[in-house]
């Protein structure tokens, strides 16, 4: 037998499917077109066939050599960096991006000139500030911010978009959407503009999309973790009906070993520069496995059995083992939160095994 290789993260296509598919149909029910956010997977053509396969025909990444990446696997969608470009990589957003998320008027500039070298012209999506205080032109500015774009010819405005509990854990809510769409409205007219993608936010819009009676001019939203991992993003609660599990990493003991809980000698420093603390609970099983703060992060990571982390080096993680028997070889399962996957998914110590089927109980807890 052909044994199976720890670190590992295990990826069930089957989950990823379905939950695009029901977010789909839900967000499509309002008029709400879904952007695929594919950067936790560090653009995974795999993952990104599942979106595309389930009714996610626009894929987006902060990334552009995993835009690159999909674009190369023959994945066929339209392409979005969702991020405001570097200068330094103006002609690599040129080729793999549709469309790219803009704030800075230079920028635009350049995408304008290498568009018209090459008789071309390059989409973009406004951000506009609403609270987040990540990025985004800010109201005031966006009269004068458009009608400077206007002249350049290389560039198209194809939508304004806002991005929510990000950066300042700030909620998509009634008032600041209707002022997106305000804004949309307000910019279509004063410029005799069409704007195809009003773009209000990310899987922290699933409360306020349940909620609101009115969606206004918001067409579009750009959703990464709700696919993934089946939950919204104010407070992580679950979404009915989706799997919120699809990822498990798995790791193998190195060491286990009955020993002190409490590290003796003189305390300095640790590996991260860091005075650490521990609790005295008597003699415990450590275990010790076979990954550490390079490959993953590790204060995203839950065993799915009764253990605890007590901390990793870079290559190290340190486990209080409790009451299960711990022998060196076996492999310790993980849930993920979403850093997490993201750090995994773009490690090259750690295998990517993708699954394509769902057990027979997850089968029929499948209603459609
Ligand atoms: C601009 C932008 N939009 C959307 C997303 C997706 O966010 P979420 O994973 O919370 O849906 C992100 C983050 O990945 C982002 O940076």
């Amino acid at each position: 037998m052909i044994p199976s290789i720890a670190p590992r993260i295990e990826i069930n296509l089957a989950k990823i499917a379905h939950n695009a598919k029901i977010l789909s149909k839900l967000f499509g029910s309002k008029g709400i077109q879904i952007m695929g956010i594919t950067k936790g997977v560090c653009g995974s053509p795999e993952v990104a066939r599942e979106f595309v396969n389930n009714g996610i025909h626009l894929l987006g990444d902060s990334n552009i050599t995993n835009l690159k990446k999909m674009h190369e696997a023959g994945i066929k969608a339209e392409f979005v960096l969702v991020r405001t470009p570097a200068l330094s990589e103006i002609e690599l957003v040129f080729s793999y991006a549709d469309i790219s998320l803009n704030t800075e008027l230079t920028v635009i500039k350049s995408l304008s000139d290498v568009a018209t070298s090459n008789n071309s012209v390059h989409k973009i999506i406004l951000m506009i500030e609403m609270g987040d205080l990540r990025e985004g032109i800010m109201p005031a500015n966006i009269v004068e911010f458009i009608q400077e774009v206007l002249h350049l010819p290389g560039v198209k405005i194809v939508g304004i978009g806002a991005n929510f509990a990000c950066f300042g854990g700030i909620k998509p809510d009634e008032e600041n959407m209707k002022l997106l769409s305000e804004l949309a409205i307000a910019m279509e007219k004063r410029f005799s503009l069409s704007l195809p993608y009003i773009s209000g936010g990310n899987s922290a819009n699933y409360n306020w999309f349940l909620t609101t009676k009115n969606t206004g001019q918001v067409n579009n939203l750009r959703l990464g973790e709700s696919i993934l991992l089946g939950r919204e993003t104010l407070n992580r609660i679950a979404i009915p009906g989706l799997f919120t599990d699809a990822f498990s990493f798995i790791s193998e003991v190195i060491e286990s070993k009955i020993k002190p809980s409490v590290p003796y000698g003189e305390i300095t420093q640790n590996s991260l520069g860091q005075t650490p603390h521990f609790k005295e609970r008597g003699n415990i099983r450590r275990g010790i496995l076979k990954v550490g703060f390079q490959d993953v992060l590790v204060s995203g990571l839950t065993p799915k059995l009764d253990m605890e982390i007590l901390g990793s080096s870079s290559d190290h993680t340190v486990l209080d083992a409790k009451k299960v028997n711990l022998q060196v070889g076996d492999e310790v399962a993980f849930s993920l939160n979403y850093g997490a996957v993201l750090s995994v998914m773009s490690s090259p110590n750690v295998l990517k095994k993708y699954i394509h089927t769902l057990s027979a109980n997850e089968q029929s807890q499948i209603q459609f």
